[in-house]
C-alpha cells in the first residue's frame, strides 16, 4: 500500500497579514510534485491566503472549527464558512486545543464528526503527555483519542491522524524514529480492529512535535509515517520546504 505523504503547516497564532501572504506565496512557489502540502493559517487569513494559493496544488487548512451549523455562538466558526473561503482540512483534537483550552473528548468528537460530515478532510490530532509516557500509557491514550471517531467516518482519504506525543510539541525534543514508528504502528492495528485493515492501511499518519529539516529525512522514512504536521519549522518558507522535499524521498 502506498500512501501519498502529506505535509500540513499549523501556523498557530503567528505572523501577521504580510507575513502570512509572504509565506504562503513562498511555500506555493516551491511546491513539488508527489507529497500532499497544506498550510493552516489564522482565521483571519485563511480568504487571503486562499487568494495567493488559489491555482496551486497547496491545500488551504484551518486550526480549528465549531460543530453547530450557525447561531448564537458568539466568537466560533462553522465548517460551512470555512469551505466558502476555500478550506480543504481542519485540524481537531490538538494537543493546545484540548490542554491550553481544555477541550473535552465530547467536544473534539462533535467537531471531528462535523468536520468530515462537511466533506472536508479530516486532520485529528491524538498523543500522549510525558507523565502518560512514563507511566506506560502512550498506547492507551491514543487508543482512546482515536475512540473519538466513530464508524460514520468512512473515507480513509478524508482521514489523517496526526500523532503528536505532548512532550514533543514546541520543544525541540522529536519523537526518535523508533518511537514515533512504535506508535504510529499501534495506531494503524487500532484503526484495523476499530475499522477493518483495507481502511487503516489506507489511512495516512502523519509525525507532528518539533519535526524540522534534520530529522524530517529518518522519521518521514518510517513505513507507517506518512508525513507530518509541523508548527515552528513551518513558519519559515526554506524550512517547510525541506521537510517537504524530504517527504519526497
Ligand atoms: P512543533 O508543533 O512543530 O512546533 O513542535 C507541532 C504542532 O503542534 O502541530
Amino acid at each position: 500500500m502506498t500512501r501519498k505523504k502529506f505535509i500540513a503547516g499549523n501556523w498557530k497564532m503567528n505572523t501577521n497579514r504580510a507575513i502570512a501572504l509572504e509565506l504562503a506565496n513562498a511555500i506555493a512557489k516551491g511546491a513539488v510534485g508527489g507529497v500532499d502540502i497544506g498550510i493552516a493559517p489564522p482565521f483571519v487569513y485563511l480568504d487571503s491566503v486562499r487568494a495567493v494559493i488559489a491555482e496551486t496544488p497547496v491545500l488551504l487548512g484551518a486550526q480549528d472549527v465549531y460543530f453547530e451549523k450557525s447561531g448564537a455562538f458568539t466568537g466560533e466558526i462553522s465548517v460551512d464558512m470555512l469551505k466558502d473561503v476555500g478550506v480543504k482540512f481542519v485540524l481537531t483534537g490538538h494537543s493546545e486545543r484540548r490542554h491550553v483550552f481544555g477541550e473535552s473528548a465530547e467536544l473534539i468528537s462533535k467537531k471531528a464528526h462535523a468536520v468530515y460530515a462537511g466533506g472536508l478532510i479530516l486532520v485529528h490530532c491524538i498523543g500522549e503527555k510525558l507523565e502518560e509516557r512514563d507511566a506506560g500509557n502512550t498506547f492507551k491514550v491514543v487508543q482512546g483519542q482515536l475512540e473519538e471517531l466513530t464508524n460514520q467516518i468512512q473515507d480513509p482519504a478524508r482521514l489523517v491522524i496526526a500523532y503528536e506525543p505532548v512532550w514533543a510539541i514546541g520543544t525541540g525534543r522529536n519523537a526518535t524514529d523508533a518511537q514515533a514508528q512504535e506508535v504510529h504502528a499501534y495506531i494503524r492495528g487500532a484503526m484495523a480492529k476499530q475499522w477493518n485493515k483495507d481502511f487503516a492501511d489506507a489511512v495516512r499518519i502523519q509525525y507532528g512535535g518539533s519535526l524540522k529539516p534534520e530529522n524530517a529525512p529518518g522519521l518521514l522514512a518510517q513505513p507507517d509515517v506518512d508525513g507530518g504536521l509541523i508548527g515552528g519549522a513551518a513558519l519559515k518558507a526554506e524550512s517547510f520546504l525541506s521537510i517537504v522535499s524530504a517527504a519526497q524521498g
